[in-house]
């Protein structure tokens, strides 16, 4: 059935879609060397190793002109100063864009290009933001007690390169200074492999 159009419900402030066909619950050590503080992170992980964000996707054929959505979820907390985000990638096809549209909590995109440009944009429910191709995408969430639910949409044939954040970082981490969120530049971040 997959050419019908179809039509689904988000519950809020849960942000469960009423259908999906991918369900990811992401745990702290899934996300190993992306939070700064690594005494916080390893405490955490000890005590309960919590479920940082969770993803429920309608995946559609991996085709040029097909567009996958969903609901992205990120509970609230931090890891020492850091708040709770999500892995961030780019798209394994660098020139595929994406579109998020807030629905519920509050939050900060993190996104860099290859080229060392960088920028932070707010999310609030009712905004939209688009992220453009070749822009690697992290969502943060700087609530106190909600969760941060966004809608997305990517082509079906972006795919996603989650190795070169793995391996080098954003440039730009979020964390709580005197109660506000700030950007400050991530020490650990590393230049590519083969940049001088
Ligand atoms: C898809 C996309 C979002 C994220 C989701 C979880 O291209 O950007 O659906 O997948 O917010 O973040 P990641 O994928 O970075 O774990
Ligand atoms: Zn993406």
């Amino acid at each position: 059935m997959y050419n019908r159009p179809y039509a689904f419900n988000v519950a809020l402030p849960q942000g469960r879609p009423d259908r999906f066909d991918r369900h990811v619950q992401r745990r702290l050590t899934e996300m190993t060397g992306q939070f700064l503080d690594q005494d916080a992170f390893e405490a955490m992980a000890a005590s309960g190793n919590p479920v940082i964000y969770e993803v429920y996707e309608l995946v559609r054929p991996q085709t040029a002109g097909e567009l996958n959505h969903g609901l992205s979820v990120v509970h609230a907390g931090k890891v020492g100063d850091e708040y709770f985000m999500t892995k961030g990638h780019f798209h394994a096809r660098l020139e595929r864009a994406e579109l998020y549209y807030c629905l519920w909590g509050e939050g900060l995109m993190v996104m860099e290009t290859p080229e060392g440009e960088w920028a932070v944009e707010e999310l609030r429910p009712g905004r939209v933001l688009y992220v453009p191709p070749r822009w690697a995408h992290r969502s943060v969430n700087t609530g106190k007690s909600e969760d941060l639910i966004t809608l997305f949409t990517y082509p079906a044939d972006a795919g996603h390169d989650y190795g070169t954040i793995e391996r080098q970082g954003f440039r730009k981490l979020i964390i709580e200074y005197t109660g506000q969120p700030i950007a400050v530049d991530n020490p650990r971040w590393r230049l590519p492999e083969g940049k001088p």
